[in-house]
């Protein structure tokens, strides 16, 4: 059904289906054009090209991912390259001279996790990790661990990337944070543009991060940050592009911030990745293609897949090592948990060589669906020599 818009992806990849969109999507033939776009226009502006882009695609951006999450803020959008840069400015807001203190979860991805985990060694920030199973009760002793103490931050995950499990009660768990001077931060990379997410309520108190990698379809160097206004956070980690427009009141002495998203800005990056990032914006809007649409089509997919996997009955990729059975807890990848991690592996290998492309993560295998996969040739023939 929407294949045709990845002809070009496709047609590289004959004969294989593509598992690993949870990964890495392909990307749709429309953002070919806008790459040669972001050149001509490049060629076209030279000197003058930042502020143009500043005010065109960056608005136009914001403007599509804030009516995505439905925060009415288009401004307060901020990009960077990558999550791990706006993870770690985030950081350092935080008032190391005494411990930090954050609360997250044991399955966030190693952008938050490693950075958190490193500064752990320094004795400067001290971690609590709540695990993230059993899911069922994830939300509960999230919360139960907010009441416990002041967390100077709170990161977690809309949707586990170990596991594909959705956080439903992101709003409960912000509900709970008492202290106003608590930074919560959701990573919603693997929400964005997959299940519909509503921020309006939040928006006013949680950053937000995700990026294009994924859902997005726009490759990467596209991430951004939902800042909620009027959050007074003056970042240690700052570059010179935080300056830029209207700035927030500060001391003559002080180094200042802009009032609005950008308050959280690096330094020059690489505007092509928006340049995708607006093309598929736009491709979605001309096709009527909205994430509640796209998210149903997913979970059509899955539930073929699964039925197709049922007449199999293959030892280590069955409903039994299926981690997550509820499609209303699942993000748009399913994932089978082996026996070990050899099994794993060799699996995803068999399963490479009949041209059914998967990642895994330990004992963790990963299958993801994405809008090029239809229902009618999806087959799973191959699992018979796996
Ligand atoms: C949950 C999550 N967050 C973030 C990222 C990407 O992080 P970064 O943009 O820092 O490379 C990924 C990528 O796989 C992810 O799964």
């Amino acid at each position: 059904m929407y294949q045709q818009f990845y002809q070009r992806y496709l047609d590289a990849h004959q004969g294989k289906q593509h598992f690993a969109c949870h990964s890495h999507y392909f990307w749709p033939d429309v953002t070919r054009q806008a790459m040669l776009d972001y050149w001509d226009d490049s060629a076209r502006y030279a000197d003058e090209k930042w502020s143009f882009f500043f005010d065109t695609v960056v608005p136009q951006n914001q403007q599509f991912i804030s009516q995505t999450l439905n925060t009415g803020l288009p401004e307060q959008i901020v990009f960077a390259p990558n999550t791990h840069e706006l993870v770690a400015r985030l950081l350092s807001c935080l008032n190391f001279s005494k411990t930090v203190n954050v609360l997250t979860t044991d399955s966030e991805f190693h952008s938050a996790s490693r950075q958190l985990t490193r500064l752990e060694e320094t004795g400067q920030l001290a971690c609590t990790r709540v695990q993230t199973q059993p899911f069922a009760s994830f939300t509960e002793r999230f919360i139960a661990q907010i009441k416990q103490q002041k967390w100077d931050m709170i990161l977690f995950s809309q949707v586990f990337f170990n596991s594909g499990w959705v956080v439903e009660d992101i709003h409960k768990i912000v509900q709970a944070v008492e202290h106003t001077d608590t930074l919560i931060v959701i990573d919603g990379y693997h929400g964005f543009m997959a299940l519909p997410t509503d921020l309006n309520a939040i928006a006013q108190r949680v950053f937000y991060l995700a990026g294009a990698y994924k859902y997005a379809q726009a490759g990467e160097g596209a991430c951004f940050a939902h800042v909620p206004p009027g959050n007074g956070l003056r970042p240690v980690y700052t570059g010179w592009f935080a300056e830029f427009g209207e700035l927030a009141k500060s001391r003559a002495d002080e180094v200042t911030y802009a009032c609005n998203g950008m308050q959280f800005a690096g330094a020059t990056m690489d505007f092509c990745a928006l340049y995708r990032l607006r093309a598929v914006f736009n491709l979605f809007a001309e096709q009527n293609l909205c994430v509640t649409t796209i998210n149903r089509y997913i979970k059509q997919l899955q539930q073929r897949f699964l039925q197709l996997l049922d007449a199999h009955n293959h030892p280590h990729l069955n409903r039994e090592s299926l981690l997550i059975d509820d499609e209303n807890q699942r993000g748009h990848f399913l994932t089978f948990e082996l026996n070990d991690e050899d099994t794993t592996k060799a699996t995803s290998q068999a399963l490479r060589e009949k041209g059914i492309l998967t990642d895994y993560r330990g004992r963790r295998l990963r299958f993801g669906f994405g809008l090029y996969h239809s229902i009618d040739t999806m087959t799973l023939d191959e699992l018979k020599q796996v």
